[in-house]
């Protein structure tokens, strides 16, 4: 896969990690944004926390952004009837639940925005709000 994404992105910059291990050299710096994809349901909340705080300190210049695209419920009662409803088919992983992750996702300064898109999916976008100028 590495491969075949360096063939069609030359200029683009690829590696494989473990998200809550070390990153390679490349990737010890900040970005104005980072995006992930159906990734962060792999890991329970604690884990899910620590990597946004670790990208936020670590990984990203004043004003950049985290941006979330995954596996997502409002609530648990809405995630109880899609598994219902999805009988055999369905996978048990850590699905985000909103309205549990909204509080511990609350802090000071940090820009908060959620977009349910499917009956099971959402996106958030985390940012920190920059200082205004004097
Ligand atoms: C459902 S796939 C999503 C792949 C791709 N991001 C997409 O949207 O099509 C989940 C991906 O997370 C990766 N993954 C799972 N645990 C991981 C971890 N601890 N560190 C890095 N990647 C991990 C898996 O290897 C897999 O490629």
């Amino acid at each position: 896969m590495l491969a075949r994404a360096r063939a069609r992105v030359p200029a683009a910059h690829f590696a494989q990690a473990h998200l809550l291990g070390d990153y390679p050299p490349g990737f010890h710096r900040p970005f104005d944004c980072v995006v992930s994809t159906y990734t962060f349901h792999e890991f329970p909340l604690p884990d899910k926390l620590a990597l946004l705080r670790r990208l936020f300190a670590n990984h990203l210049r004043p004003g950049g952004a985290v941006v979330i695209g995954d596996i997502g419920f409002p609530t648990a009662a809405v995630r109880d009837s899609v598994r219902k409803a999805a009988g055999d088919a369905w996978d048990d992983e850590y699905y985000w639940i909103l309205d549990e992750v909204e509080p511990a996702l609350r802090a000071p300064g940090l820009r908060r925005h959620y977009e349910l898109i499917s009956p099971c999916a959402l996106v958030l976008a985390l940012s920190v709000e920059q200082p205004r100028p004097e």
